[in-house]
């Protein structure tokens, strides 16, 4: 059952008073790819990844896994549905231990109640070195089992970042949305958070739902691209046909020229992030 079902969102809207964030939005998210959703600031992207987890209900419009309808779930279902996030701002539980962080995750697949739980019985502790076991599987797959046992707070930044990503994943989702997973890495950080993504969508496969403000990883890693700006889809398509789209093209140049406009730089140079000479 791993990976089997597209997650669609049909017709999305989202309204914040007058603010239309998310304008009768569609698009699909193929089984085993990573499908990048990206646009300027306030594109409405991380209102998407709210709908699609169940913490924003839209004003119009449905989300379905397979022939699952989500609109209307709540977070939880939908993350018992084999849905799991990672937010924006990294929210972590700072005192606990990297390995707790990750059974934490895991607690709604473990069986065995409090009482159980407290009175030791042998069983449990069974359940326990299982769930153990996993947590060090995923811990070594995003290379963090030499942080096993440190307190989320005292991670490196980029480390903390991996860690919101394998808390996800010890949900053991189908799909796995990432809201902005390399925002503040420097280029080291960031090669590895790209190296770890294929590696789930490849080796775990799981579907990954990438939110990216920055179009140079997207073009890197994902199999498909979906554009937003000021809440409208403006592109769907493969990562090489968007960087000659000219509707991307005068989104990212902060200017909304109609289509048929003459274009004053290549797309290419919108490619890659900072000018040479700078990180
Ligand atoms: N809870 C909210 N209440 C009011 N307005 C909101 C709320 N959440 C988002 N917005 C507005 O909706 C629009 C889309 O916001 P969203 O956070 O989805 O953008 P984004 O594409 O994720 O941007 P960024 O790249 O800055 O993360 C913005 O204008 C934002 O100010
Ligand atoms: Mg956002």
């Amino acid at each position: 059952m791993v990976g089997v079902s597209a997650l669609r969102v049909d017709g999305v809207t989202v309204r914040f008073g007058a603010l239309v964030a998310l304008d009768a939005v569609s698009f699909t998210v193929e089984p085993g790819t990573v499908h990048a959703v990206i646009g300027p600031n306030g594109a409405g992207k991380s209102t998407c990844l709210n709908v699609l987890s169940g913490v924003y209900r839209p004003h119009a419009g449905s989300v379905y896994l397979g022939d699952r309808e989500l609109t209307r779930l709540r977070p939880h279902h939908i993350a018992r549905l084999g849905i799991a996030r990672t937010f924006q701002n990294i929210e972590l539980s700072g005192t606990q231990t990297v390995e707790d962080n990750l059974l934490l995750g895991r607690h709604h697949l473990m069986r065995a109640g409090l009482v159980a739980t407290a009175l030791g019985l042998p069983s449990v502790s069974r359940e326990e070195r299982r769930h153990r076991a996993r947590v060090r599987e995923i811990t070594d797959f995003l290379g963090l089992s030499a942080a096993i046992d440190r307190p989320a707070a005292l991670l490196p930044y980029g480390l903390r970042k991996r860690l919101e990503v394998a808390r996800a994943l010890a949900l053991e989702p189908r799909v796995l949305l990432l809201d902005e997973p390399v925002a503040g890495m420097d280029t080291a950080e960031t090669a590895e958070m790209a190296a770890a993504i294929l590696a789930v969508r490849a080796e775990l496969d799981v579907t990954v739902l990438l939110v990216e403000h920055d179009m140079g990883l997207v073009t890197r890693i994902a199999d498909r691209v979906t554009v937003l700006d000021f809440g409208r889809r403006i592109f769907d398509g493969s990562p090489e046909a968007m960087t000659s789209d000219p509707d991307v093209v005068a989104a990212y140049l902060g200017g909304a020229p109609p289509s048929d406009s003459p274009r004053a730089v290549s797309p290419s140079a919108l490619l890659g992030g900072a000018p040479e000479g700078e990180k």
